[in-house]
Parts: C-alpha cells; sequence; structure tokens
C-alpha cells in the first residue's frame, strides 16, 4: 500500500510517499479514503510534539474509509462507511489498522473528504466550548486562528451549541473570507483585534476566547473577556507559551481554562463516545454543517503537512488516498 512516510525528522518537506506493506495485528481494517491532517502532523515531522516517535513512520490522525475486515464482537462490520482516530499515526495509509473503540459510523450526509476532517478538531472543539468553557445559549465566542482547522470548526460549532455571536480573528482577507464561509458572524485582523472586538461588542467583551494560537496576543485576549469570561488555552501555533498575570484574572473574574483533549479522552473510558454521540446528533439533525476541506492528492502530502507550518492552508486540509 501506498503511505505518507516521515524517514527523517527535516519537516514536512521531507515526507515521502512510498509504498509499504499493510498494518497486520488486531483490530479494525480500514480501507482509507480520505486523510486529515492537523498541526500535530507538522510538528511531528521535525519531533517537536509531545509525542516522538523514531522515524520511519506513517503520518495521520485521522481518516474516513470503508471497514475491510472487523473482530465479530466490533460494533462495525465489513463494508461500513467509518471515520476515526489512530491517535496518533498510521492515518496517511491506503490500509489503516484501528482499535474498534476509535471508530464510529460516517453519517450518510458526509463524504469521505468531509468526514476525515470532522474528528481531531470537531470533538477537541466540542469538548472546549460544551465541557472546559461552558458555552451558554446567546453568548458570544471569539475565535483566534479562524481560519485553520480548530479555527473553521470552531466557527461551525459554536451556533450549533448556542453562541449567538461568533468573532474571527484572521491574518488577512483572505483567510477572512474563509472564515466567513465557516459561519463567522464577524471578522477582525490580528493586528488590533482587541480594539475591534470592543467597539464591536459595544464595550462589553466576548464571553469565551477559543486560543488555539497563544503567543503575543494572549494578554489582549484577556483583555477582550466580559466579566465572568473565559479564554480557552488550546494550542500555541504562534509559537511563544504566554504567561498570565493572576491579577487580571481577579479584577474582571474571568478564567484562563487548560483544554487538553487527548489527555482527557486518554483518562475518561467512554469520553470519545460520548462526545461523538453529541457531535453526530448535531451532524444528522442538520444543526451542525460538514466542514468543507482544502483536498490534497497522496502524492502531494508533503504540501499539504507544509500548508499548516507555513500558514497557507485554508480551512481543515485533507488528503485524497484513493
Ligand atoms: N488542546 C488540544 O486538545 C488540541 C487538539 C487539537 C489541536 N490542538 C492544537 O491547536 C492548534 C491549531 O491546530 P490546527 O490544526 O487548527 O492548525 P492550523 O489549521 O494550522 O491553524 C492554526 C492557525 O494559527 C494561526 N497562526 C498564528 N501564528 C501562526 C504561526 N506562526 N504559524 C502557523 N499558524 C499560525 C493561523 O491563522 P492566521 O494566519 O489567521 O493567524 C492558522 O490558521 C495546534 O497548536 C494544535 O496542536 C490542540
Amino acid at each position: 500500500m501506498r503511505a505518507a512516510r516521515v524517514t527523517r525528522l527535516d519537516g514536512p518537506e521531507a515526507i515521502e510517499v512510498t509504498d509499504i506493506d499493510e498494518p497486520t495485528g488486531d483490530g479494525v481494517v480500514v480501507d482509507v479514503h480520505a486523510a486529515g491532517v492537523a498541526f500535530p502532523d507538522a510538528l511531528l515531522t521535525r519531533g517537536l510534539y509531545q509525542y516522538r516517535p523514531d522515524p520511519p513512520f506513517t503520518l495521520g490522525a485521522e481518516i474516513a474509509g470503508v471497514v475491510r475486515s472487523a473482530p465479530q464482537d466490533a460494533h462495525v462490520q465489513a463494508g461500513d462507511r467509518v471515520l476515526g482516530l489512530t491517535m496518533l499515526t498510521g492515518g496517511m495509509a491506503e490500509v489503516a489498522l484501528l482499535a474498534p473503540d476509535r471508530l464510529f459510523k460516517l453519517p450518510d450526509n458526509l463524504s469521505f473528504e468531509a468526514g476525515a476532517g470532522v474528528l481531531f478538531n470537531d470533538l477537541t472543539v466540542y469538548f472546549s466550548l460544551a465541557v472546559r468553557g461552558r458555552l451558554q445559549q446567546g453568548e458570544t465566542v471569539l475565535v483566534h486562528g479562524a481560519a485553520g482547522g480548530i479555527g473553521t470548526s470552531a466557527l461551525r460549532l459554536a451556533p450549533a451549541l448556542g453562541a449567538s455571536r461568533v468573532i474571527a480573528v484572521v491574518s488577512s482577507e483572505e483567510k477572512g473570507r474563509i472564515a466567513t464561509a465557516a459561519g463567522a458572524t464577524d471578522v477582525v485582523l490580528a493586528d488590533g483585534f482587541k480594539d475591534a472586538v470592543k467597539e464591536l461588542t459595544g464595550g462589553r467583551g466576548v464571553d469565551i476566547v477559543v486560543d488555539p494560537v497563544g503567543g503575543d496576543r494572549f494578554t489582549d485576549s484577556l483583555r477582550s473577556l466580559a466579566p465572568a469570561g473565559r479564554l480557552l488555552v488550546i494550542g500555541f501555533t504562534g509559537g511563544e507559551i504566554p504567561t498570565v498575570k493572576v491579577n487580571r484574572l481577579l479584577l474582571n473574574n474571568i478564567d484562563v481554562v487548560g483544554v487538553g483533549w487527548g489527555a482527557w479522552a486518554g483518562r475518561h473510558p467512554g469520553a470519545l463516545q460520548e462526545q461523538w454521540a453529541a457531535l453526530e446528533e448535531l451532524f444528522t439533525s442538520g444543526k451542525l454543517a460538514a466542514p468543507e476541506p482544502e483536498v490534497f492528492p497522496l502524492d502531494d502530502a508533503a504540501a499539504a503537512v507544509a500548508s499548516l507550518e507555513n500558514r497557507s492552508a485554508k480551512g481543515k486540509v485533507v488528503l485524497r488516498m484513493r
């Protein structure tokens, strides 16, 4: 089978698409039709992610495809359309082997390409907003990195979970158009976002900040919160890990809330199934739109992963595997 392989830790450009043996062992064998690309894939190509597999390894944390074979007691069977999580490698291959409890039935109204772009981000964002962020009906949400994978997921999910206004923060007009298409009610540029948000909200600020970027905008994010607001710490694509002067939390009655979806799922059996059940209901009822990913062919895996590192990615990025 063909697979996107990391053979040396020299970044996305060093990814090679080569022939390797199909995986063997216990689990569900899936003919992969599409594989999601996420920021950790870029970090893995440089050995910079918290999980550091030794090369050679196959990239890919999330897939959509068709079950080829499954253990008799599994909840899926041969021929089922599925989406799944490899946690965290092995997905960018024509065939993948997954634990049954990391696989879900793909809703009929989702294509393989949309399905491959769902799990990693939508489960994280669902956990962020509904569980860690305690999103209430009618609240306003500000989303950093809004044209990225986590960002477009937050723009789609926040209204479905009750937010009445979702403000996107982006670095360019072009990314603003991507954010609007994903559901943003308002778009502001990263440069000067604090003042723009104050103006948009009549000086009140927002109830929740979704922050996958971190870096030097963090203090202005805290200043953009309304009283009792929550800032959700999701990632640090901006590079720098910010620090918090905790007097700011006291003065405005605000929270900085950590979101570690993978760590939570790893320690809470059944959490993935519960989170997926909530998302599935939103998809099948039509309350949540499918992602509209930017699709690259498997042969262009290096360019696909590089687009996240070099900041040119447009929304969620997915590889077409066959
Ligand atoms: N905590 C969790 O459980 C969890 C789960 C999944 C992902 N994550 C993390 O969430 C973050 C976002 O992942 P993603 O897949 O959404 O990434 P992505 O698609 O590449 O989006 C990230 C966004 O960050 C912004 N950005 C700002 N400075 C950047 C820089 N120097 N380099 C690259 N991007 C920059 C970009 O928007 P602008 O150009 O518009 O600024 C970009 O659209 C990652 O750190 C990832 O590890 C965390």
